[in-house]
């Protein structure tokens, strides 16, 4: 089993052309009811298009996003909205479901527009697929295809431990490692209950997932990662407090550290006995090209976010990290490509300030490690018309972008999207490298 088939849901969906558009506020569309923010994010883009520097072009592009996104709003409840209010504790699993772990970029099935209408975390029975062989992510609703009829401890031993209980027999069996609870098993106590919590306030929808092709199958859980490999911050570093609530959130609740760390080749004889290249935490290099290898013509590899100068973050500060999380824009003005899911539409782009600024300490102060990743990813893909609309758009808010030379370029491709009609735009809105 090997990393290529992780992240098929991008596959599909970049088939469209939309790579990981609409992510989030899709997803909330779902769970309001009654809420009028929905369309905030969405419609964010689309004024960002219009203030933007990048020309109408530009503002064409995001538009399409907006119109998208507004439709989505009618019904939504974005970030705190929403009827039937939540608890302190469900609000918090909510937050690490939909934002820290995006649990929903593997669980909710997509379709042309992103995240299906209705199948919030419902599951996604193609989510891998290998031949005649599938490994399907699960459906995690409140209903008895989904978890219904789990108890919380059988739901915490699922994703903290990877065990699914065997309803036949009583026993158990090991999820496989593409889902990866290996890195929420260091979750807290109280931050697993939270998410149990929060997902049993998500409507039920019924949707069998068939069970897994047997080539997906594992004999026993991948081992957790062991808290003494995840790197810690220098004790003499500034802002010691906030990388270590970063550590936290990059390698524990969430997800960073699984995507940006090579995955061992689990066919290698002998078996690699880690999932992650645990010797490299952090330093890239994992590639998911062949996600989108029929589809978009990118081939995004995970960066190095280690402080190496030349190979990592060591030039970028907290405030550029920052606003690649939030905004989805590198620190050279360009966008970022899928499945990292950045910007106001994806899943990141919904970190609260204080948590984006802990995560991007952490980094910061993650020591060097020398590993250089060929960047063969340009985002949103010169063929994409609609996307290289909207990303002429988020040029617009940024502001700055809009200033530098190379950005002028990217504007003009922001006049492409108009073009497309904004179609795809979507998500790309957020891609901003801008055009002056
Ligand atoms: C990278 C993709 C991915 C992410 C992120 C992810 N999952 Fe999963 N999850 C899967 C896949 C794939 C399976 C099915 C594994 C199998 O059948 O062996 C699964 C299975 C599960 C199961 C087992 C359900 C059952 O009935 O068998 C639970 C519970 C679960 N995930 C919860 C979560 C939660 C909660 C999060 C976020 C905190 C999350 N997942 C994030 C891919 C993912
Ligand atoms: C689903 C996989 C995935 C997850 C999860 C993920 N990333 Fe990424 N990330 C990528 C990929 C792939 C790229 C390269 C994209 C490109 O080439 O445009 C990237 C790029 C980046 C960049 C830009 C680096 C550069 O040199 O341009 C930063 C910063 C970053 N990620 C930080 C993070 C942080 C922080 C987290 C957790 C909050 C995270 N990533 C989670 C896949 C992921």
């Amino acid at each position: 089993m090997t990393k290529n088939f992780l992240y098929k849901m991008f596959t599909v969906t970049a088939a469209t052309g939309l790579a990981v558009a609409a992510g989030c506020d899709s997803t909330k569309i779902l769970k309001g009811a009654g809420g009028s923010a929905g369309g905030g994010h969405a419609g964010s883009t689309a004024t960002a298009g219009t203030n933007g520097t990048a020309g109408a072009g530009a503002g064409g592009g995001a538009g399409g996003s907006g119109d998208t996104g507004g439709a989505g709003g009618a019904g939504g409840a974005g970030g705190a909205g929403g009827a039937p209010a939540l608890t302190a504790v469900q609000a918090r699993g909510q937050y690490i479901v939909d934002v820290v772990a995006a649990c929903g970029d593997c669980h909710t099935p997509r379709g042309a527009n992103g995240p299906i209408p209705g199948m919030y975390l419902a599951g996604n029975a193609n989510f891998v697929v290998a031949g005649d062989q599938t490994l399907g992510s699960r459906n995690l609703t409140n209903d008895p295809t989904g978890l219904k009829n789990r108890t919380d401890a059988e739901i915490k031993n699922m994703f903290l431990n990877g065990m699914r209980p065997v309803a036949a027999t009583g026993a158990s069996e090991a999820l496989n490692p593409i889902m990866p609870y290996y890195i929420f098993h260091n979750m807290t106590d109280a931050d697993a209950d939270a998410v149990v919590a929060y997902l049993r306030t998500v409507p039920g929808v019924s949707n069998t997932i068939p069970r897994r092709g047997m080539m997906f199958d594992v004999s026993a859980p991948a081992p957790a990662i062991s808290d003494s490999v995840i790197p810690s911050p220098s004790p003499t570093y500034p802002q010691l407090a906030n990388a270590t609530r970063g550590r936290y959130l990059a390698t524990k609740a969430g997800v960073c550290m699984e995507c940006h760390t090579k995955h061992l080749d689990s066919m290698a004889v002998p078996a690699p006995t880690t999932v992650l290249d645990e010797t490299k935490l952090f330093a890239g290099g994992e590639d998911f090209s062949a996600l989108f290898a029929t589809s978009l013509m990118i081939h995004p590899v995970s960066k190095n976010l280690t402080s190496d100068a030349t190979t990592g973050l060591g030039n970028w500060t907290v405030a550029d990290i920052v606003k690649a999380l939030k905004m989805g824009v590198a620190k050279d003005g360009t966008g970022i490509c899928p499945p990292m899911p950045v910007g106001p539409m994806g899943a990141f782009g919904h970190l609260t300030d204080e948590d984006a600024t802990d995560i991007a300490h952490y980094l910061k102060s993650l020591p060097a490690v020398s590993n250089m990743v060929v960047d063969m990813c340009q985002f949103p893909p010169a063929s994409g018309a609609g996307g290289a609309g909207g990303q002429g758009g988020a040029g617009g808010k940024s502001g700055t972008a809009g200033n530098s030379g190379t950005a002028g370029s990217t504007g003009s491709a922001g006049s492409a999207g108009t073009a497309g009609a904004g179609g795809a735009g979507g998500r790309s809105g957020v891609g901003g490298a801008g055009g002056a």
